[in-house]
């Protein structure tokens, strides 16, 4: 592994999977695709040109792919289906694949992938906050969100790590104590409700007898560790130090990674662009150091970005060549293109992209 290079095709990524990466079969750990979403638009990348103190810049807009499909649906799901059958060869036994989509063909992926991979390693519906400003409706409610589809190559093998994200002003509430080895909240450890039933005993601990929900050796240890709170009416908790936690555990609504606002540094020009936070998170939390994470419809090359600065070796593809050029400039702005090994695949260029 030693001579590795990382790989940007630029083609349709059917054609690269059979013909460029069948030594690759079994060998990526991770795959996480945003396809063309059923949306019915052609879409451009555009970018400001030229300007100066007396005239404006203009703006310069160019193709980059178009999701309008004169066969309709099924010519659309019948595309992903072939596409997604090939990656999911690809994948480690341990491996994961990541579907973005909206709700326009969510749930028709949902049977195809069920199909595809077995509805038994189905992980995630992942509901994505993508922006904070849904548009007015004539009928029903404005969309907010995305879906990433998580499957398992087997879902016996496959494990993600906890993701935490920082506290914010409602999850710090609690926290409003205050010792000298820092912040903390109470946490229960008397039963209360429904877990006061007939069949748990009562025991006297400290002078205090309650329906503990823990063992007196447990609370024995908390106490000489100093976790323990006493307060005036003479009840026990369990302090929790806001040092001791990581933050919040990450569930399945994605509530907390912030749209891309067309003004920030990280936005390419590219309409479809993902927040590189994102894919930070899906690579970090589904591979390790030194595996390989592939996107088969890179756009504007944010899953290379990601993997690169979490040290993972990564392959892209896609068949439009703005796609593949804002991809370059970007590694380029970020230093990566001298420092790192890349295969460039650039069949002739067969179809306008
Ligand atoms: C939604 S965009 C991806 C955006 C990307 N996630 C980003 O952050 O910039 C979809 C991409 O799929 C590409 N694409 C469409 N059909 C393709 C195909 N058959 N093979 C490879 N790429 C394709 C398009 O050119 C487009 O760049």
């Amino acid at each position: 592994m030693d001579e590795w290079k990382n790989i940007i095709i630029q083609d349709d990524c059917l054609r690269a999977i059979r013909e460029d990466l069948g030594d690759l079969r079994g060998r990526i750990r991770t795959i996480y695709i945003d396809p063309p979403f059923f949306s019915g638009t052609d879409y451009t990348l555009k970018r400001l040109q030229g300007g100066s103190e007396a005239a404006a810049p203009d703006l310069h807009e160019s193709e980059t792919y178009s999701d309008k499909w004169e066969g309709g649906f099924e010519e659309y799901l019948e595309f992903l289906r072939t596409r997604v059958e090939l990656m999911r060869e690809l994948l480690t036994e341990d491996g994961s694949l990541w579907l973005h989509l909206d709700t326009r063909a969510s749930h028709y992926a949902k049977v195809m992938m069920d199909d595809i991979f077995g509805r038994e390693n189905f992980v995630n519906e992942i509901v994505w906050k993508r922006t904070n400003s849904p548009k007015a409706q004539s009928m029903g409610f404005g969309t907010q969100h995305d879906i990433i589809l998580l499957y398992a190559k087997d879902s016996s093998k496959f494990q993600t790590k906890p993701v935490y994200r920082e506290h914010d002003e409602k999850s710090m509430k609690p926290y409003r104590y205050h010792d000298d080895r820092g912040q903390f909240r109470l946490i229960e450890i008397e039963a209360h409700g429904i877990q006061r039933t007939t069949s748990r005993k009562q025991f006297e601990w400290r002078g205090r007898t309650a329906p503990y929900l823990y063992k007196k050796e447990t609370l024995d240890r908390w106490w000489e560790e100093g976790l323990i709170y006493t307060s005036r009416n003479g009840r026990y908790s369990k302090k929790q130090y806001l040092h001791d936690t990581k933050g919040i555990l990450v569930s399945d609504l994605w509530l907390d990674i912030p749209p891309l606002q067309g003004g920030s540094v990280e936005f390419t020009g590219f309409l479809t662009q993902k927040p590189l936070t994102l894919l930070l998170r899906i690579i970090e939390c589904s591979s390790e150091p030194g595996d390989i994470v592939a996107d088969f419809f890179a756009g504007s090359g944010t899953t290379a970005i990601a993997a690169e600065r979490l040290g993972r070796r990564w392959i892209v593809c896609d068949k439009s060549l703005v796609a593949i050029e804002t991809l370059m400039k970007r590694l380029k702005s970020e230093s990566m293109d001298e420092t790192i090994p890349v295969s460039i695949k650039r069949p002739p260029i067969r179809e306008k992209s």
